[in-house]
C-alpha cells in the first residue's frame, strides 16, 4: 500500500513542505529511504523501528521504500522521524489513512517512541496553515510555540502509541494554549540605562540610535562603559509587536536557541572578535543563520571592531543595505531576515591611552582607523566617543540626574510613532533605514539651515554619504523633540557624531 504524510523542512527560517511517501510491498524484508536525506534522516530509519516495535506497533517485515519530496529541497535534522512512522503505520493499514490526509506532522523519536522536541516548531506551523493543513500534530515540548499561529489547530502528542491513538479517534489530547506571555506577567528585567554613571553624551547617543534606527560607533578607552551601554539598547527599544515577535522566535526556534516561547524582547548578540564571516552573516554546506540574523529586530554588538576580520565584517554589507542575508546553493538561494541594529564599540588608537599620553605612531593610527572603513562604518550614522569616568563618581552614591530606561523608551516609541506616521507608504519604518534619496527627499533644507550645514562642512569636509547621515540623524532628533521641522541645532548636534570628527581629534 501506498501512504503519504505531510511535514516540513526549514530552508533558512522558511518552512518548506515536504511529503513523506510510503511505499511497501511484498518482498524481502528492506527499508529504502531516497529523496536527498543527509546522515540524520539515514539515523531516523533505525529509531523509526525501534520505536514502532517498543510502542507495541508492527514494523512490517516488507520492502518499504521511503520518498522525501520534492527531491530537490535539502533534508535536515531528526525532524522527519514522525512523519516517517506514521507513514509506515498508514501504509501497513496500521492507522486509517483519510484522518492523515489533513494533517502536518514534525517530530522526532525516541528509541522507546516517545517524541522529543525539534526546531523551527513555529515556522512549521505557519507553513503548515499556508498550505491549508487543518491540524499540526508535534511534540508536546513543541505544541504551545506552535499554537501561536492562529487558524491551525495544534495537538501535543507525547508518543508515537498515543498518535496511534489519535488517529484511531480513541483519543483527544487536550486543547494548547499558546505560548504567549500573559500580559500581567512583567516583562523580563534587562539592564537599565540608570545604572550608567555620568556618560551624558553617550546616553543622549544611544538614545538617538534607538529612536531612529541608527547604527552607533563608541570610541573610547577601555572600562569607560562602551559594553555597559549597549547592553542596554534593548531596553530602551519599543518592546517587539506581535509579528516582528513572531519574526524573531522563528528565527530563534530555527536556529534552537528559542525557549519555546514568544520573544518578550528583542534580541542582544555579541559575537566575540574571532568570528568568521560565515558567523557573523550565516552560511555553510547546510546554511546556518549568521549573528546579524539572530539578533534580527534587536542589536548585534561589534566590540574591539578593528579587531575583527575584514572579510567578517565586510560580509555585513547585504544585511546592512537589505535587512536580509541570501545565501545561494546549487539552484536554490535561501533568504535569513537580518534587519538589526549595529553597534560597535572601539578604542581611539592601538595603545588605548589618553591622548596626551598616547604612544601610538602616525603610521600605527593611521593603520588602525584604515580598518575602519568599508561598508559597515559607511552605514554608521553616529559616532560617538566615551571617556572613562573618574572613579569618584563611579563609587559616588548620589547623582543629580539618574534616567531610567523606561524613562527614555516612553521618548523612543513617540520619536517612533512620529516616524511611521511620516514614513507610511515609504516601505521604511524610520529614519535610520532611509536611503539617500528618501533621506533627501524626507529632510528638505530651507536657505537657513543649507548654511548651516555648509558652514558645517566648511570645518570638515563631507562626502555625500556623509551629508546623508546628517540629515538622518538631525530628523531623528527633531522627532526626539516632537518637531516636524529641523532647527539648526539639530543640524548642529548631528554633525558632532561623525567619524571625521575623531579622525581630526585622532590626528
Ligand atoms: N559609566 C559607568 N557607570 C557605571 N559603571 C561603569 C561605568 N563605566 C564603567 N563601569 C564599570 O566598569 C565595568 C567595565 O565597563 P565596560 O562597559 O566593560 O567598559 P568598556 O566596554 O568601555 O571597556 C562595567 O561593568 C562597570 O562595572
Ligand atoms: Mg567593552
Amino acid at each position: 500500500m501506498l501512504a503519504a504524510v505531510a511535514t516540513f523542512a526549514l530552508e533558512g527560517v522558511r518552512p518548506q513542505e515536504v511529503t513523506v511517501e510510503v511505499d511497501e510491498r511484498r518482498g524481502l524484508p528492506t527499508f529504502t529511504l531516497v529523496g536527498l536525506p543527509d546522515r540524520a534522516i539515514r539515523e531516523s530509519r533505525e529509531r523509526v523501528r525501534a520505536a514502532l516495535l517498543n510502542s507495541g506497533l508492527d514494523f512490517p517485515q516488507k520492502r518499504l521504500t521511503v520518498n522525501l519530496a520534492p527531491a530537490h529541497v535539502r533534508k535536515a535534522g531528526p525532524s522527519f522521524d514522525l512523519a516517517i512512522a506514521v507513514g509506515v503505520l498508514a501504509a501497513s493499514g496500521q492507522v486509517p489513512a483519510d484522518e492523515l490526509a489533513e494533517c502536518a506532522l514534525a517530530g522526532e523519536l525516541s528509541l522507546s517512541g516517545e517524541l522529543r522536541p525539534v526546531r523551527g516548531a513555529l515556522n512549521a506551523a505557519l507553513g503548515a496553515r499556508r498550505a491549508g493543513y487543518r491540524r499540526l500534530l508535534v511534540p508536546e515540548a513543541n505544541a504551545p510555540e506552535a499554537a501561536l499561529v492562529e487558524g491551525i489547530d495544534v495537538s501535543a502528542i507525547p508518543s508515537l502509541t498515543r498518535l496511534a491513538d489519535l488517529l484511531h479517534g480513541r483519543w483527544q489530547p487536550e486543547p494548547t494554549e499558546p505560548a504567549v506571555r500573559d500580559p500581567d506577567e512583567p516583562l523580563p528585567e534587562g539592564p537599565d540605562l540608570a545604572d550608567v554613571r555620568g556618560q551624558a553624551d553617550a546616553k543622549r547617543a544611544i538614545e538617538i540610535a534607538a529612536a531612529g534606527g541608527h547604527n552607533l560607533l563608541m570610541v573610547g578607552p577601555p572600562g569607560a562603559g562602551k559594553t555597559m551601554i549597549a547592553r542596554r539598547l534593548p531596553g530602551i527599544l519599543p518592546p517587539p509587536s506581535f509579528e516582528e515577535a513572531l519574526e524573531i522566535t522563528q528565527v530563534h526556534s530555527a536556529a534552537g536557541i528559542g525557549d519555546g516561547r514568544l520573544a518578550a524582547m528583542r534580541p542582544f548578540r555579541a559575537p566575540h572578535h574571532t568570528i568568521s564571516a560565515q558567523g557573523l552573516v550565516g552560511g555553510g554546506t547546510r546554511p546556518l543563520a549568521g549573528e546579524i540574523t539572530l539578533a534580527h529586530r534587536g542589536v548585534l554588538f561589534l566590540d574591539e571592531l578593528p579587531e575583527f576580520a575584514r572579510a567578517a565584517v565586510d560580509a555585513l554589507r547585504q544585511p546592512l543595505e537589505e535587512g536580509r542575508v541570501e545565501i545561494t546553493r546549487g539552484q536554490r538561494t535561501l533568504e535569513f531576515p537580518a534587519n538589526a541594529i549595529v553597534v560597535a564599540a572601539c578604542n581611539r588608537c592601538p595603545c588605548a591611552r589618553p591622548p596626551d599620553r598616547c604612544a601610538c605612531t602616525a603610521l600605527e593610527l593611521a593603520r588602525y582607523q584604515r580598518r575602519l572603513s568599508g561598508p559597515l562604518v559607511d552605514r554608521i550614522d553616529l559616532v560617538c566617543q566615551v571617556e572613562a569616568v573618574p572613579a569618584v563618581e563611579l563609587v559616588g552614591r548620589t547623582e543629580a540626574s539618574r534616567v531610567t530606561s523606561d524613562v527614555v523608551r516612553a521618548r523612543v516609541m513617540a520619536a517612533r510613532k512620529r516616524q511611521l506616521v511620516r514614513l507610511a507608504g515609504s516601505g521604511v519604518l524610520c529614519n535610520g533605514d532611509m536611503d539617500g534619496r528618501l533621506t533627501r527627499s524626507q529632510v528638505p533644507l530651507d536657505d537657513a539651515l543649507t548654511d548651516r550645514l555648509l558652514a558645517g562642512r566648511g570645518r570638515l569636509p563631507l562626502s555625500g554619504r556623509g551629508h546623508d547621515r546628517v540629515l538622518r540623524v538631525a530628523r531623528t532628533i527633531a522627532d526626539l523633540n516632537s518637531r516636524d521641522r529641523l532647527l539648526e541645532s539639530d543640524l548642529d548636534e548631528a554633525l558632532s557624531y561623525r567619524l571625521d570628527t575623531w579622525d581630526r581629534v585622532a590626528a
